[in-house]
């Protein structure tokens, strides 16, 4: 699977991704990771976990990604196919404010995205969205209506969801990843979470 180091791209082997991985007890992905921040600070915030931050855009990701932490790893990839190399092996999985074919795949119920999510956890795997409602309004659904598509979707696909909790703009402002300070100091203040877990693996 192809990783990214700054500027530098670099092919990581299963071997060398499970060596990476060796004395971490839990593994977290950041799908549709953008700069990289939200990955950055959890890594930074929780020495002994290993996150994951995944992007099909290499370009922002420059700054974030050149930091020598030893449990953070960026992998460029799309959500629809992520490495088999991940599989089994993640904990928890966060979606913060996706947009473009990441949020219609959730819209949709995609089988080739919902498919590498369940392949991607490991028993019990924890799953966090945040959707924003400048992004759902693109893809012609209301924050709520969008939320209560996708909390559908999930269920279908085995996961277990709470129902959508609602982040105000005092949510949203300690919210450490970029998005979320864009909206946080944005004209619409609001977005929603959907919290849940893998039920059957
Ligand atoms: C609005 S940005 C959010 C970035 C970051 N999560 C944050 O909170 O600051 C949405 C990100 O989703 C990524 N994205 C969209 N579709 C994707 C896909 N199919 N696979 C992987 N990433 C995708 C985009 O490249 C972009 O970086």
């Amino acid at each position: 699977m192809e990783t990214i180091r700054g500027k530098t791209s670099l092919d990581l082997d299963l071997n060398g991704f499970t060596t990476r991985l060796t004395n971490y007890n839990r593994v977290i992905l950041d799908l549709g990771t953008g700069d990289g921040k939200f990955a950055f600070h959890y890594a930074r915030a929780f020495p002994r976990h290993f996150v994951i931050g995944v992007d099909a855009c290499r370009e922002n990701l420059r700054e974030h990604s050149r930091a020598k932490l030893p449990n953070a790893l960026f992998i460029i990839a799309s959500a629809q196919s992520l490495p088999n190399e991940l599989n089994g092996l993640v904990s928890h999985i966060t979606i913060n404010f996706p947009w473009g074919s990441l949020l219609e795949s959730l819209l949709t119920g995609e089988p080739m995205l919902m498919c590498r999510l369940e392949s991607i956890s490991s028993s019990f795997a924890q799953i966090d969205i945040r959707l924003n409602g400048g992004a759902l309004a693109e893809q012609g659904w209301t924050l709520e209506a969008g939320a209560e598509q996708i909390y559908n979707n999930l269920v279908r696909a085995s996961w277990r969801i709470k129902p959508p909790v609602m982040m105000n703009a005092d949510v949203l402002r300690s919210f450490p990843s970029t998005w979320a300070k864009r909206l946080a100091f944005g004209r619409d203040p609001h977005a929603m979470q959907l919290s849940g877990y893998m039920a059957c693996k």
